[in-house]
């Protein structure tokens, strides 16, 4: 089975569903030569994602002793051993509850004029006849600017820079093969970010950091830096991606396209299905902390479980005709936001996100064509670098 599934092959990067569906109806639970755990369908991924024998932090991973003295010191250890997405139990229940309330569906409902407005204006600043670069005209610098609002920062003098730089490297810590290289970048660029969020915590305006710094959600100085981080990556990383992928689906799937431009009242809908068809997350992990038994398989503990969140996404027990993109599909219990305890803290704002989005491009993607769209080289967080759009020519 080893063969299967190859995070490095470029065919993988390109189009990976063929290759999941394959594996998924050969395997659907196996272990890999480096003794790693896939999980491919639906009903195991979504038990998985839930289950409190299962934790995401990696201290508990058999192999951490021999990973950990390449990372010992670094920018990588200190956040990956603080951030929400590496602590388990009550640590991780302190950490979550210090950020929830800013991102239910209440407080999000909240931000919708102000999300509509402020993607209102990024498509004003399209040229108004012409080609233009998805990506970094709208799709990375909307989201970004939303979270640092929400944090307490000044964004205006910050998109299209650094921060963007640091996060798209900072997101490879999400990638499921990472050598000693890519941990050394990784940690550069955390170790970047982190000083650059520490310079800027005197000027926050109000928002969530000051809740944090002063208020009655303090975190400990340590646990300050490691959230900011996590929320200025999680919180725009995923949502552009779900941008560039979904205006690609739509592009490549007129009919749909259409559907949506004659009825936007199906927009909620089609960001459903966009996060299902070719979502951004594709693999959750997580650690066994006893053994388990999955679908006949026994995993013992201390193993890493690679949920495959765009295997699960494309199960034929669930989904019907699940390479179709159908923008109407109801029910569509996708798996992109993980679940249980780690369930994305995000999943409001970035349909909110999303919604607006798709409803304020709508008008021009239906005067567009896909002029070139460039990949760019992870499998998790999977999305584009660039997407020229312009009048078919
Ligand atoms: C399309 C957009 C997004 C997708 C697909 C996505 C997906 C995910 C996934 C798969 C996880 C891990 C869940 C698990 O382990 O079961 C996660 C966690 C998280 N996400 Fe999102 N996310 C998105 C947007 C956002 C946004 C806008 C924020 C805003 C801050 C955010 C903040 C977080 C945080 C803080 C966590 C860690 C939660 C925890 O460990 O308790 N995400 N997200």
């Amino acid at each position: 089975m080893n063969d299967v599934i190859d995070f490095r092959d470029p065919a993988y990067r390109t189009d990976p569903y063929p290759i999941l569906a394959r594996a998924r109806e050969l395997a659907p639970v196996h272990e890999t030569e480096f003794g790693t755990y896939f999980a491919l369908r639906h009903q195991d991924v979504h038990a998985l994602n839930r289950d409190p024998r299962l934790g995401r932090d990696l201290r508990a991973w058999l192999a951490y002793p021999m990973v950990r003295p390449w990372l010992a010191g670094s920018a990588l250890e200190h956040v990956a051993e603080r951030w929400l997405l590496g602590v388990d139990g009550d640590v991780h229940r302190r950490l979550r509850g210090a950020a929830a309330a800013a991102f239910d569906k209440r407080a999000t409902a909240a931000m919708t004029a102000r999300i509509e407005r402020l993607v209102d204006d990024f498509v004003a600043r399209l040229p108004a006849h012409g080609d233009f670069e998805l990506v970094s005209a709208l799709a990375r610098p909307f989201p970004l600017q939303v979270i640092l609002d929400l944090l307490g920062f000044d964004a205006s003098d910050e998109l299209g820079g650094r921060l963007e730089r640091w996060s798209v490297e900072i997101a490879r810590s999400m990638e499921p093969l990472l050598g000693t290289a890519s941990r050394k970048v990784i940690s550069q660029n955390l170790t970047e970010m982190s000083t650059w969020i520490v310079d800027h915590l005197g000027a926050v305006r109000p928002g969530l950091i000051e809740q944090w710094v002063e208020g009655a959600s303090r975190l400990e100085r340590e646990e300050l830096v490691p959230m900011i981080v996590l929320m200025i990556v999680a919180g725009h990383e995923t949502t552009t991606n779900l941008i560039a992928n979904g205006v690609v689906a739509l592009l490549e799937h007129r009919a749909e396209l259409a559907r949506l431009v004659d009825d936007p009242s199906l927009v909620p809908s089609a960001v459903e299905e966009l996060l299902r068809f070719d979502g951004p997350t594709h693999v959750n992990g997580r650690v066994t902390l006893e053994e388990i038994s999955v679908n006949g398989a026994t995993i013992p503990a201390g193993r890493v479980v690679l949920c495959m969140l765009g295997a699960a996404n494309r199960d034929p027990r669930v989904f019907v005709h699940p390479d179709r993109l159908d923008v109407s599909r109801n029910p569509n219990p996708h798996v992109t936001f993980g679940g249980g305890a780690h369930y994305c803290l995000g999943a409001p704002l970035a349909r909110l996100e999303a919604r607006a989005a798709l409803q304020a491009l709508l008008p021009r993607l239906a005067q567009s064509v896909v002029k070139s769209a460039q990949r760019h080289d992870r499998v998790n967080v999977r999305g584009y670098e660039s997407v020229v759009l312009g009048p078919p020519s």
